[in-house]
């Protein structure tokens, strides 16, 4: 495998692509506070410091209802991707970025999957700042993949399943609204990074959707860790209208990875099976994480 650098190195994809690439000679990774990616000098120079042949953005503005409001959010999801591609377009090398199924409205009629072909048209400030990023990739180069994720989760940092777990454990016994008529795709984050390895092996060029198989709510979601942990719960459902948020968010999110299974190298099960996978390597240290807050 070619010489790799993992951006957002410290998040939570980050982290399990320094995993899922630690035998690539010369693989290595950046984040804040150290470089600042979306500063275009910071950026250029780094690169041609360490001179990777692929890189893996996994660098972003990832807090949804704060995009609307921090302008920061643009930085990082449209000129930071867009300084990458400009380097990797003049060193021949290859970008493999990390996107997310908010660029789509969600309104496609239920149940119905967005593929690669569908139009984006977001709805929030994040989905806005993201697909400008898509679009600054390829209009400086065609020597990009681009991966739209979704409803990701992983052993480290922040996410849905841990905030669900620290609610219950810090107020037993409490009831918690869940919104149960959004649909998505849960996605274990060290999947994704296998995806993305996949993909990077084989310089596969263009956008790819890259999310677990099947889909839930964000209920589903939250009873199905809990239970899998053993951990008592009082998750009621609600609708979205229920639960008010500064962002608005896609009711139909669920993703085909049509493009990745049409060249064979699609990795990712079902969500529940992926779901039960992470529980059983990862849940007890997650309980101890939760506990120790
Ligand atoms: N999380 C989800 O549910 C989800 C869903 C769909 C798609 N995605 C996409 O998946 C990718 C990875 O998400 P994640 O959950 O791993 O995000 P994350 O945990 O928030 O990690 C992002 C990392 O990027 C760093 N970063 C931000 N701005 C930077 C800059 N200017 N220069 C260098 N590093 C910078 C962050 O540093 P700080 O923490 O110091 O800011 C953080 O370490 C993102 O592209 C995201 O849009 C995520």
């Amino acid at each position: 495998m070619k010489r790799i650098l993992i951006t957002g190195a410290k998040g939570q994809l980050g982290t399990d692509c320094l995993d899922a690439f630690k035998d690539c000679a010369g693989g290595s990774g950046v984040d804040l506070p150290e470089v600042d990616l979306s500063d275009r000098f910071q950026c250029l120079e780094i690169l041609d410091k360490l001179q990777p042949e692929i890189i893996v953005n996994c660098a972003a503005f990832t807090a949804v209802d704060a995009c609307e409001t921090d302008p920061t959010c643009w930085k990082a999801n449209c000129d930071l991707p867009s300084h990458l591609a400009e380097w990797t377009e003049k060193n021949d090398a290859f970008l493999a970025h990390v996107s997310t199924d908010y660029v789509f409205s969600g309104d496609k009629p239920l149940f119905q999957s967005l593929e690669e072909t569908d139009e984006p048209n977001p709805i929030s400030e994040y989905g806005r700042s993201k697909l400008a990023g898509e679009r600054a990739i390829a209009e400086q180069t065609g020597r990009f993949a681009i991966l739209r994720t979704a409803w990701l989760y992983g052993a480290h940092g922040n996410n849905f399943l841990k905030t669900m777990l620290r609610l219950t454990l810090q107020n037993p016994g409490k009831e918690f609204k869940v919104v149960n008529d959004q649909y998505g795709s849960p996605t274990w984050s060290m999947t994704l990074a296998h995806q993305i390895r996949a993909i990077a092996e084989q310089q596969a060029t263009g956008v790819f959707h890259a999310s677990s198989e099947g889909y839930c709510t964000w209920y589903d979601l939250a009873c199905s860790f809990l239970e899998g942990l053993n951990v008592e719960h009082n998750f009621v459902p609600c609708t979205s209208e229920e639960f008010i948020t500064p962002t608005k968010r896609p009711i139909n999110s669920i993703l085909e990875n049509a493009h990745a299974k049409a060249l064979g190298i699609n990795v990712f099960n079902d969500w529940k099976v992926e779901l039960d996978q992470f529980v059983d390597q990862n849940g007890t240290a997650v309980v101890e994480e939760i506990k120790a807050l």
